[in-house]
């Protein structure tokens, strides 16, 4: 097959926006798919690369949770069809390594896709002859993306596509932050701080595993509005009465404390949040090299548990049907977490709300 010409949102790796120009995209090798992008979800992880947060290949084609439908198949690809609908998986684990094979693929040891190429290290896009790379091996702010058959995951055909984009990267991160990294159990207390796309999906999560109280935290008032929507039973807006209001409300500390933001304030925090043998859940990423201090003879005496969660410890193949049937079924609100839906051209204007932080997720529409 030849190659298509698409439209893409491309990061130069300077300045703070990205710029919407057309791209060539390849067909897809073996083992690959070609996929007609229909949603794309702009997330906080994105808005980091544009920030010089993090450090990512250019030029760059961002995004890296979106939906579509199967286009084009590579030699050898089983189990997908042409016309099937799909939402992307960005760490897009081996299959083959002790940690894939341990049912742990998010911590899979041969992982490309965090260098935005694909597994075998190359990138199937360019631009008048020059390489363009994929935000973490998907590029979803593009009509077309390639990516390897096993991380584009089935979803069924009445789910929405901005809501299978969503399932991608903020809901599968969220609520498996809850449900694998924490186990959290029912009647179990916790606490969210940062209430975006990522701390809701905690929300809806903890609502799922019935956990009460579930104590929301942000600086935004809005946000809070959306939090109460989405399971917590208490709104705390962000500020120095926040710590001691968690602890009257929870007796002395919720069991699990989750920090959704990255900020190397609220981090450090967490473990105040949490009672003795309770557990502190980080699951917001800080700009690169980051060191933040915890008190840590405070963590041994009380027995805290730390844990660092990265994709929602998930197994995508199994967990996004699940989300995507309990959305549903009605139990999930997913789509309180999209405040706008907006054409590729409006992708700046996107970050820019996003950098307010007064909305919830705004989602490209193709
Ligand atoms: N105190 C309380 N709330 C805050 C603070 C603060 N100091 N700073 C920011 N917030 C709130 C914002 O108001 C916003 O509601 O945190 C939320 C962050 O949400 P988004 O910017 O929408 O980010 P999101 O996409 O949810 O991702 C959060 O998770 O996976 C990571 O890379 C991702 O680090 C990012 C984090
Ligand atoms: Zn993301």
């Amino acid at each position: 097959m030849t190659a298509r010409t698409s439209a893409a949102a491309i990061y130069s790796g300077t300045g703070d926006e990205v710029e919407i120009d057309r791209i060539e995209v390849a067909a897809p090798r073996r083992g690959e798919v070609l996929v007609r992008m229909r949603a794309s979800g702009i997330c906080g992880s994105d808005r980091h690369v544009l920030d010089g947060e993090w450090n990512v290949p250019s030029p760059t084609v961002m995004g890296h949770e979106g939906a579509g439908i199967v286009e084009e198949l590579g030699e050898g690809v089983t189990g997908l069809a042409v016309g099937d609908h799909v939402a992307l998986v960005w760490n897009q684990a081996c299959g083959g390594c002790v940690n894939c094979q341990s049912g742990t693929p998010w911590a899979c040891t041969d992982l490309r896709s965090n260098e935005c190429v694909m597994p075998d290290g190359t990138t199937r896009l360019s631009r008048s002859g020059e390489d363009v790379f994929p935000y973490l091996a998907v590029g979803s702010m593009s009509e077309y993306a390639v990516v390897p058959a096993s991380a584009a995951i089935r979803m069924p055909e009445e789910l929405p596509f901005d809501i299978a984009a969503l399932i991608g990267c903020s809901v599968n991160t969220g609520i498996g932050a809850v449900l694998n990294n924490a186990r959290v159990t029912s009647g179990e207390s916790a606490v969210v701080v940062g209430c975006g796309g990522v701390g809701l999906s905690i929300l809806m999560g903890l609502r799922l595993a019935g956990a009460h109280p579930i104590i929301a935290v942000d600086r935004n008032p809005g946000k809070l509005e959306l939090a109460l929507r989405a399971g917590a039973t208490h709104a705390l807006l962000a500020d120095d009465a926040t710590a001691d209001e968690i602890q009257r409300i929870t007796g002395g500390g919720a069991d699990v404390a989750f920090e959704a933001i990255g900020n190397s304030r609220t981090i450090p925090e967490l473990p105040s949040h949490v009672r003795v043998g309770g557990r502190a859940v980080l699951v917001g990423m800080p700009p690169e090299g980051s060191m933040i201090p915890f008190d840590v003879l405070d963590l041994c005496y009380r027995g805290i548990t730390i844990i660092a969660s990265n994709y929602g410890g998930s197994v995508p193949a199994r967990d996004f049907p699940r989300y995507a049937a309990l959305y549903l079924a009605g139990r999930l609100p997913l789509d309180l977490l999209i405040s706008n839906r907006i054409p590729l051209e409006e992708a700046n204007g996107a970050f820019a709300a996003m950098r307010a932080g007064a909305e919830a997720r705004s989602v490209v529409l193709f």
